[in-house]
């Protein structure tokens, strides 16, 4: 798609088939997670975890459900594929405001190329955050030592469609100085 295209079109994804991309797709994905631009080139502070084991997935889903309160929720909406992204802890006990920026920068360059390639997709916070609440599920993950899960994006075939969408002029608030 034409990148103007691309980016009126994108849209959150909460209903998937269940099929995953097909392998062409994933591949322009992650071809998009490395072109991220990070904080001062600190590439080696971000990790990208794939997740398709549907043990795990389901056990993140529950997580999010618990963490909304919301029972019998789906916050990753049966897709077969989040992809999470996790920053590395640096002097302190939290991560900084360029570390969560980083990583939603990567997460959106593959909502991005997912809509490219007629993917769904869409970015995940809530779900995490209820993940990092149980020490057990996040050690499953299996993530380099001092690293801390921030946000994903779910990826998969969905039946909707993708085309520019009306974007409201006035949404955001814009000062001009
Ligand atoms: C930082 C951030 C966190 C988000 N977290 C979630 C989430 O946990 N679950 C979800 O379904 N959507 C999540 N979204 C998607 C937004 O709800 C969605 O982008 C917004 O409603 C606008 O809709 P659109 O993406 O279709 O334009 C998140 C979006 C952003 C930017």
């Amino acid at each position: 798609m034409e990148t103007m295209t691309t980016i009126t079109s994108r849209k959150a994804i909460r209903s998937y088939t269940g099929k995953k991309p097909s392998e062409a797709a994933m591949q322009q994905i992650l071809t998009a997670v490395q072109a991220a631009p990070v904080a001062m080139g600190g590439y080696d502070k971000l990790h990208v975890t794939i997740i398709e084991n549907p043990a795990i997935l389901k056990a993140i889903d529950a997580a999010g459900a618990k963490f909304f309160k919301k029972p019998d929720a789906h916050p990753l909406y049966g897709a077969p594929i989040l992809v999470l992204i996790s920053a590395k802890l640096g002097m302190g006990p939290a991560l900084g405001n360029a570390d969560y920026a980083s990583a939603g920068i990567l997460v959106h360059n593959m909502a991005l190329a997912a809509t490219d390639q007629n993917v769904g997709s869409c970015y995940i916070w809530g779900a995490v955050m209820g993940m990092n609440q149980d020490a057990d599920l996040v050690a499953k993950l299996d993530l380099p030592a001092g690293f801390v899960p921030c946000c994903g994006v779910t990826l998969g075939e969905t039946t909707e469609t993708f085309a520019p969408r009306e974007i409201p002029a006035g949404r955001l608030a814009i000062t001009k100085l």
